[in-house]
Formats: structure tokens, sequence, C-alpha cells
């Protein structure tokens, strides 16, 4: 009965073939972490409820192969936000529901042709600072739990048993908020925005002072910053990452567009509510702004570009958010290329060392493979 009334749901939202893929695969459910483990770490969503994560088991000649992939969804930076956020499924596992794997978590080898044999973990996000807080806030009867850092501790402790301790091969991807924590944790994990207005700076300011943050990042990042709430942001600690890795982004991110760059605060007047819908409508100065938004990101991982031996790039020109999750941006006939690959080959390519992968497509309205 769950599984028809998603599908049905799902069908609304979504066109038909994508559907079908869904409809095909089976729904993964919510694991909390053990109890126990929560306790001994303190590890807990912003309302107390225990952590929790997604877990399809590998098989075939993926059972020892791991890919973790951190939700994302946003971050609250104060009491009120934080507050409201407790009482959703981003922040308290009491809301969160089972769903269906897509894109690099689908278990279809036709829809994700390297990963989809492996161990294939969500990690659910309850924290709204990244898996970086370490902290609480106390007052009356309202209460907060910041500990994102433990429930990252947690959950990773609560895999090492069911295998991940004898990985042979681990792969940790993110999307969004989660591809801040992928940077913020891939070192740790592997050894065992370009922000511009002055908005997005405060509000990840705010989210590192709230929640406890600056404990927990790159000790060798905030000791050469003047500011070191500076190293959340990843252009900042990049360059001290050890573990190789992929930066996946569009120079065109419309997270970031609607929120970053042009946030309805910035824009009162609306002025950019006709380009934020339609492309085509936006006028020249708008063009240039969107441009001088991608040198930027440009800009800010070109010494990675340059100077990276192990890492990845997929910069594309497309106007998207998280393209690993989805499937049609994923791997599809008609999902974004560049040099005829998909952002699943792309991938496959890097991690498995079959090419040199550092791909960054040429201006809008570069990018004939977007689905606008
Ligand atoms: C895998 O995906 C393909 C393409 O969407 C589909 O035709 C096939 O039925 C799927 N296989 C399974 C086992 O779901
Ligand atoms: C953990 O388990 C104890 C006893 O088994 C129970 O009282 C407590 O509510 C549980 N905590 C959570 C967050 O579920
Ligand atoms: C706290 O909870 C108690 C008991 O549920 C209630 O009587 C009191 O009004 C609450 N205080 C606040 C500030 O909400
Ligand atoms: C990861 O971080 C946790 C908490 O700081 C620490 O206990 C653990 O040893 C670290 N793991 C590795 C492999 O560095
Ligand atoms: C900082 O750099 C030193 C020297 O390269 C290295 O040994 C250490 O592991 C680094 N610390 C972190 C947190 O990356
Ligand atoms: C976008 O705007 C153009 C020019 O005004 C118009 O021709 C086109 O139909 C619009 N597209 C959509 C999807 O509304
Ligand atoms: C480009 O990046 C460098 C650091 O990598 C920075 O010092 C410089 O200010 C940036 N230039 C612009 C125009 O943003
Ligand atoms: C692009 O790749 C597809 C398969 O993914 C292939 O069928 C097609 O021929 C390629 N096109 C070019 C121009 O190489
Ligand atoms: C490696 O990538 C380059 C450029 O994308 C391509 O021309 C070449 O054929 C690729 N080689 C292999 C072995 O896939």
């Amino acid at each position: 009965m769950m599984m028809l009334r998603l599908s049905v749901a799902v069908l609304l939202l979504l066109p038909f073939a994508l559907w079908c893929a869904y409809a095909q695969s089976p729904l993964v459910g919510i694991t909390l972490v053990k109890n126990t483990t929560a306790k001994e770490l303190g590890a807990y969503c912003l309302d107390g409820s225990l952590p929790a994560y997604q877990f399809s088991k590998g098989f075939g000649s993926g059972a020892s192969n791991w890919l973790l992939h951190i939700e994302g969804g946003g971050w609250c930076n104060d009491v009120k936000s934080c507050l409201e956020r407790a009482t959703t499924r981003i922040g308290s596992s009491s809301y969160m529901t089972e769903n269906v794997f897509s894109g690099i978590l689908s278990n279809n080898q036709s829809l994700n042709p390297d990963f989809y044999n492996w161990n294939r973990v969500m990690l659910r996000y309850c924290d709204g600072a990244s898996f970086a807080g370490n902290s609480m806030y106390q007052n009356g009867n309202s209460s907060l739990y910041f500990r994102g850092q433990k429930i990252w501790q947690a959950i990773i402790s609560d895999l090492l048993p069911q295998g991940l301790a004898h990985a042979e091969k681990a792969l940790l991807s993110g999307c969004s908020a989660g591809g801040l924590a992928v940077f913020l944790h891939c070192d740790n994990f592997s050894r065992k925005d370009v922000a511009k207005s002055e908005m997005i700076r405060t509000l990840y300011h705010d989210v590192v002072s709230l929640q406890g943050v600056e404990q927990n990042l790159n000790q060798n990042c905030t000791s050469s910053q003047i500011d070191p709430k500076q190293c959340f942001f990843p252009q900042y600690f990049l360059s001290y990452i050890k573990t190789p890795i992929f930066i996946l982004n569009t120079a065109y991110d419309t997270w970031q567009f609607y929120n970053v760059l042009v946030p309805s605060s910035a824009d009162p007047g609306g002025v950019w509510n006709s380009c934020k819908k339609n492309l085509t409508t936006c006028t020249d100065s708008q063009i240039q702004t969107l441009q001088d938004f991608r040198l930027d990101m440009l800009n800010a991982t070109n010494s990675f570009y340059k100077s990276s031996t192990s890492g990845g790039m997929f910069i594309n020109s497309c106007f998207a958010h998280c393209q690993t999750q989805h499937q049609e941006t994923w791997f599809a006939a008609n999902s974004p290329r560049m040099q005829n690959k998909t952002i699943a080959e792309a991938v496959g390519d890097w991690y498995f060392e079959r090419n040199e992968t550092k791909l960054i497509d040429c201006p809008y309205p570069c990018g004939s493979t977007c689905q606008y």
C-alpha cells in the first residue's frame, strides 16, 4: 500500500520515464543509530531524537565497497530557525520517511554503472550545520542539540561493524549542505559556495558560532587564517585536504543563485524574479552578473584545477543543484555531458583512475546538454 501511494505521489511530480525507474526500485527504510552509540557520544538530532541513515546492502563484486552519501538541506543559523527545523525531517528522525535511492545511490546497473552494487548509505541530515557542530542550547523548556560532529561519528561507528571497517573501496559523496560536509569530513573518513554576498557569509558565520563548529574545522586551515571561521568555506581549506576529492558543481548552481547571489532580501523590488524563472528573459547586465559569479567560482577552484594531481572536477554550465542524487542529471540519455561524458562516467573515470577528469564547460549559453 505504502509503495503504491508513493508511486502515485511521485508520478505527479516527475516525468514518466523517471517514475518508471523509481517505481521499480524498492523503498529504503530508515535505520536509527544504536541507542547506546548515540548516548555514549551524545549524538542527537536537533530535537534530541536518534540520528539515522538508510542502508542498502552491496552485492556481487561490490559487496566490500562502500558509498556514503550525505543528505543536504541548508543550514539553521539562529535558535528560531533551528527550533522550526527540529519539527521537520531535517531536524528530527521522528519525521524522516523511507524513500527510493536514485542517481549515485541507485542499485540498477543501467542507471548507476560503477556504484550500483556497492553498499550504499544515505546519511540523513538532522543537525543544521553540515555534520560539524558540537554544542547545546537550553532555555526553559526548549532545548536544541547541535551535535552534527557527533552524528557523523555515531553513524560511522554504527557502520564500521557492518563491513565499513573492512571496506576495500570507499567513496564519500554529498549534496549541498551534505557536499560541504564531505569537504569537512573526508580526511577523517579516509584515514580510517563560493559565497559572494555578505548575507551568506553572515549566515555561515552564525551557523559556526551557534553550533560550536569551529573546534571541528581543519586545524591547519584555522591556524593560518585571520578569521578561523573562514575555514567553513571550502575554498579556504581545500588545499589542506589530503583525500582525493572530486568537485562536482555547476558554475550556475541554482541554490546559490537564488540564495547567495540574489536572495530575495537583496532584491525587494523583484527585479530578478523573471530572470530566475526564465533565463531567456534575463537582461544583459543580469547575465553579466551570472558570468561574474561563474568566474568567481572558477577562480576559487583554480589552484585545485591546476595543482591537484589526485583531484577531479566537473564544472558544467547548467542551472541545477545536487546533480548526483537525481537520476536525470547523474546518468540518463539526456543528462548533462562534457566531452560527451555524463557525470556518472566522469566520477567513475576519476574514482577508478580510468582517465584524468577535470572538466570545465564554457560559459552559458554553452551546455547544449543542459535541461534548463
Ligand atoms: C533498470 O533501469 C532500466 C532503465 O530505466 C530499466 O529498464 C530496468 O527495468 C531497471 N531494472 C530493474 C531491475 O529495475
Ligand atoms: C534509548 O533507550 C532507553 C532505554 O532503552 C530509552 O529510555 C530512551 O528513550 C532511548 N532513547 C532514544 C533517544 O530513543
Ligand atoms: C514549561 O513546561 C511546564 C510543564 O509542561 C509548563 O507548565 C510551563 O509553562 C512551560 N514553560 C514555558 C516557558 O513554556
Ligand atoms: C575522526 O574523528 C573522530 C572525532 O574527532 C576521532 O575520534 C577519530 O579518531 C577520527 N578518525 C580518524 C581516522 O582520524
Ligand atoms: C596538518 O599538517 C601536518 C603537516 O603536513 C599534518 O601532519 C597534519 O595531519 C595536518 N592536520 C590536519 C588536521 O590535516
Ligand atoms: C521564456 O521566455 C521566452 C521569451 O520571453 C519565451 O519565448 C518562452 O516561452 C519562455 N519559456 C518558458 C518556459 O516560459
Ligand atoms: C582569486 O583567488 C585568489 C586565491 O585563490 C584570491 O586571492 C583572489 O582575490 C581571487 N580573485 C578574485 C578576483 O576574486
Ligand atoms: C556520446 O556517447 C554516446 C554513448 O554514451 C554515444 O552513443 C555517442 O556516439 C557519443 N557521441 C560522440 C559524438 O562521441
Ligand atoms: C580520456 O579522456 C579524453 C578526453 O576526454 C578522451 O579523448 C580519451 O579518449 C579518454 N581516454 C580513455 C581511455 O577513455
